[in-house]
């Protein structure tokens, strides 16, 4: 299969897409990003990089930066965060309050809002510093070290943040966390706001695909740890559509809001694509659709 010719033509497949879906416009910096971008970039277990479209533009992370808090937070306490976050699909919106009352304060799983607080406190607990470990694995496995956290969309997800405010406050009340809310919050506004592009973003999930092994070679995951990861992310990875999404692409996934999803075909390649406008659940339209197309013209998928 020639990998770079397949790419070209999912970027050309995907295009009439563009207008379907909504840029998302709860912080005025993620309003702005122009709605037509789209990148892809697919990074091979063995090394090789490829990529079409605007795979080189930075782009708002967002929630896909859950699955490296949670990555960090399994390599250093194994499964000991599983007390305090069940590991269900909400079929729940992800910032949903509700839930979480109902819950007794353990959230359904870690990729929902009120999940990766709690693991953010884990990490920040483990660390001192929660974002900034996050930042500096980024850029350790995407080689790339000026990955950075876009400061105006912290300060804008802190400004607008009162939902995750109440949630943290809520898991508070509940005694599901370690560390004071507002540091907390503080460090999860951060790494939502961790800005990379397409090819970044496949390297930094590139050892999903490896069995937890780095870009360096040293295993960062087990390979146990590794399957659980991808579990967590097939099943709850896009919120109340990860039926859905699971059903389209057939691959372990996560998305965030700025329009980025980064998926995993375990021993062969990590792909993260990106188009800014999303759908009623809050994942890219055009990136869903080129990830439909990716595991449907290569025939990779855990199914
Ligand atoms: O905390 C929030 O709600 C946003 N900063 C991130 C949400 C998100 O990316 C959900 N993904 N689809």
């Amino acid at each position: 299969m020639d990998m770079q010719a397949t790419l070209e033509e999912i970027v050309k497949a995907v295009a009439p897409l563009k207008g379907q879906g909504t840029v998302a416009s709860y912080i005025p910096s993620l309003g702005g990003v122009p709605p037509e971008k789209f990148g892809i970039c697919v990074a091979m277990a063995d090394g090789p990089v490829y990529g079409a479209g605007d795979w080189h533009e930075p782009f708002s992370i967002q929630s896909i930066s859950k699955v490296f808090s949670l990555a960090l937070v399994m390599a250093r306490d194994y499964d000991s965060i599983w007390k305090r976050v069940f590991r269900e699909p909400s079929g729940t919106p992800f910032n949903s309050l509700v839930q979480l009352e109902a819950d007794k304060g353990i959230p359904r799983n870690p990729f929902i809002n009120a999940g990766a607080i709690v693991v953010t406190d884990r990490l920040l607990t483990l660390t001192g510093d929660a974002a900034g470990s996050i930042r500096g694995l980024l850029r350790q496995e995407a080689g790339n070290p000026t990955i950075d956290i876009d400061a105006t969309v912290a300060a804008s997800e802190a400004r607008h943040g009162h939902r995750n405010a109440a949630m943290a406050h809520l898991l508070a009340s509940f005694g599901n966390l370690e560390n004071p809310v507002d540091d907390v919050l503080a460090n999860y506004f951060d790494q939502c706001a961790l800005a990379m592009c397409c090819e970044d973003l496949a390297l930094s999930a590139r050892f999903l695909a490896r069995q937890g092994v780095s870009t360096g070679g040293s295993p960062f995951l087990s390979p146990n740890q590794s399957k659980r990861v991808n579990a967590v992310m097939l099943t709850c990875g896009t919120y109340d559509a990860a039926g859905e999404f699971a059903y389209r692409v057939g691959l372990p996934g996560k998305s965030g809001v700025g329009g980025g999803i980064v998926a995993i075909v375990p021993g062969r390649c990590s792909i993260a694509v990106w188009g800014p406008e999303l759908d009623a659940n809050g994942n890219s339209v055009v990136g869903t659709a080129a990830l439909d197309e990716f595991t449907t013209r290569t025939g990779w998928s855990v199914f």
